[in-house]
């Protein structure tokens, strides 16, 4: 009687047990996301977008005398080193208002397409 009951005890108890045990893992954290909010950075200076745009405004507009590589040819100077000769503000005065056989694109271009132009070209050294 006695040996019976202990046992009654001692299987209830384990079953107590199992179901705290399972209780437990149903209640644990979902994994946390592992790449959350971890989206790629290049985005914050909008490098991308800019350099579309930049290329686009070239093309339109340039492209003709400096090539589609940028590296001119006869009179035409190359300007794939272009940003170790001049800064930003300088290739904008050129853009804006020309020089030599160069044509002014003050209103063919707003100042900011004269600014994207000038900061992408800035940046090839
Ligand atoms: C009609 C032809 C022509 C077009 C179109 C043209 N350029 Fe030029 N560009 C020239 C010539 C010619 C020179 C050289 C001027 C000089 O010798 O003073 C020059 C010079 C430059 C220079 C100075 C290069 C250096 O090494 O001194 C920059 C920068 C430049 N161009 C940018 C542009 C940009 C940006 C555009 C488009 C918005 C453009 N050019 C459109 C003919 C052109």
């Amino acid at each position: 009687m006695f040996k019976k009951g202990l046992l009654f005890v001692m299987l209830m108890t384990a079953f107590a047990f199992g179901v705290v045990a399972c209780g437990g893992k149903n209640t644990s954290e979902p994994a946390p996301a592992e790449n959350g909010g971890q989206a790629p950075q290049e985005g914050t200076t909008g490098g991308d977008a800019t350099n579309t745009e930049a290329t686009s405004l070239y093309n339109a507009n340039c492209m003709a005398c400096h090539a589609t590589d940028l590296s001119g040819g006869g009179n035409f100077p190359n300007l794939q080193n272009v940003g170790a000769k001049y800064d930003a503000s300088q290739i904008s005065a050129i853009i804006t208002n020309g020089r030599n056989g160069m044509p002014a694109f003050q209103g063919k271009l707003s100042a900011d397409e004269i600014n994207v132009l000038s900061e992408w070209l800035s940046a090839k050294k």
